[in-house]
């Protein structure tokens, strides 16, 4: 089964405080995404794997550890997971960017690709897939399923909030895709909205609203 991550750091939970506050406005909020993001990324890569190397200090010699070289990828599903790619990069800044841009068709409330670029050595890094906002769990599957048929193995997906019927569907359909995320809330609204949640996290990105 998934491993489900529900992160209590202080700062995290202090800064997604702001995030949902309507009051908070795009640019803070922009700010605020970025920060949680890199503050997940921390935690998330705490299984990267490690090779031993010597460094001289001015003492004597040392031996100690550095990241093993893992090829990551970064997936943002559009548009509003293109607001945690710079938070996160800023800890793994070698890892590649995909997109993976999906919409609901309005007559069978299915998930369409419309757009898709990956790393072309897809099977060959772990993915980390990002959307701030896990609802009803239909655009997360799909953006799963995407990289899957494309060749990746290894996928973690990470969000800021989720709903529990998010959880629930994402992990029925993935159950190999651990879940990492900073606030789990009650339930959605007849609309889809993630309640309490933050609102349209693409519209308070980017000052659509
Ligand atoms: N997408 C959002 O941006 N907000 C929600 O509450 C649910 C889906």
């Amino acid at each position: 089964m998934p491993k489900i991550h529900v992160f209590d750091h202080p700062l995290i939970q202090h800064k997604m405080t702001y995030i949902r506050d309507t009051n908070t406005g795009t640019k803070e909020f922009r700010e605020l995404v970025d920060e949680v993001a890199t503050l997940m990324a921390y935690e998330i890569t705490r299984d990267l794997p490690l090779k031993e190397v010597s460094v001289e200090t001015p003492v004597c010699t040392a031996k100690t550890n550095i990241l093993a070289g893992k090829k990551l990828g970064i997936v943002p599903i559009l548009r509003a997971g293109i607001g945690m790619v710079d938070g996160i990069l800023k800890l793994i800044p070698a890892a590649k960017v995909g997109h993976v841009g999906l919409f609901r068709d309005p007559k069978t409330l299915q998930p369409v690709e419309y757009f898709v670029k990956l790393p072309s050595d897809v099977s060959e890094r772990d993915f980390i897939l990002v959307d701030p906002m896990l609802a009803t769990g239909g655009t997360a599957i799909a953006a799963a399923d995407s990289l899957k048929s494309r060749g990746a193995k290894n996928i973690k997906f990470m969000c800021l909030i989720a709903a529990p019927e998010g959880v629930k569907a994402m992990t029925e359909a993935h159950p190999d895709v651990d879940i990492y995320i900073a606030g789990l809330d009650e339930k959605l609204d007849e609309k889809g909205y993630i309640v309490p949640g933050l609102g349209d996290a693409g519209d308070r990105l980017f000052g659509t609203k």
